[in-house]
């Protein structure tokens, strides 16, 4: 089993919407049980909160079914856990490294880090308001990680 966790600074947009569409892309892969996904925030600001209307409705345009949501925060148990910890921007990954246990720190990466363009981030649509770039971004890069997990499955 491989488990891959997605981090933002709310755990209401980005990180769930990643989640939602990576689950999706697992089951039509029938990987079910073999990669597990889940996501978190880096701050306490939403937990306990669903999913942010615009991230829910542009997976909703996009036939995506299941987007049930409750924001939580990364915990120590979380870094122990999981194999990747793949953080949406560099403040994200700053943020990550500070709250991370010393021998889990090469779990964190940033999400563009095995693409070709490796420092690119996904910005934060609850500031840009862009949820489509958000989308198409997440589309474009979550692929990538599938493959990789598939890759290191034994
Ligand atoms: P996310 O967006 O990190 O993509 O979930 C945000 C959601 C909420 C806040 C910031 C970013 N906030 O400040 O409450």
């Amino acid at each position: 089993m491989k488990k891959i966790m997605f981090v933002c600074l709310g755990n209401i947009c980005r990180s769930p919407m990643a989640q939602i569409m990576f689950q999706e892309i697992i089951n039509q892969n029938k990987l079910n049980n073999k990669i597990m996904v889940d996501s978190a925030a880096t701050s306490d600001y939403e937990i306990g909160n669903s999913i942010y209307q615009p991230a829910f409705q542009i997976l909703k345009q996009n036939n995506y079914k299941n987007i049930e949501h409750k924001a939580k925060q990364i915990n120590d148990q979380d870094f122990a856990n999981f194999d990747y910890i793949v953080g949406m921007d560099k403040q994200n990954i700053i943020n990550l490294k500070q709250m991370c246990p010393k021998k889990c720190l090469q779990k964190i990466h940033l999400i563009y880090d095995i693409s070709a363009t490796p420092t690119n981030e996904i910005k934060d649509p609850w500031y840009t308001n862009d949820f489509q770039t958000t989308f198409n971004q997440l589309k474009e890069i979550l692929p990538l990680w599938l493959q990789k997990l598939i890759n290191e499955l034994s």
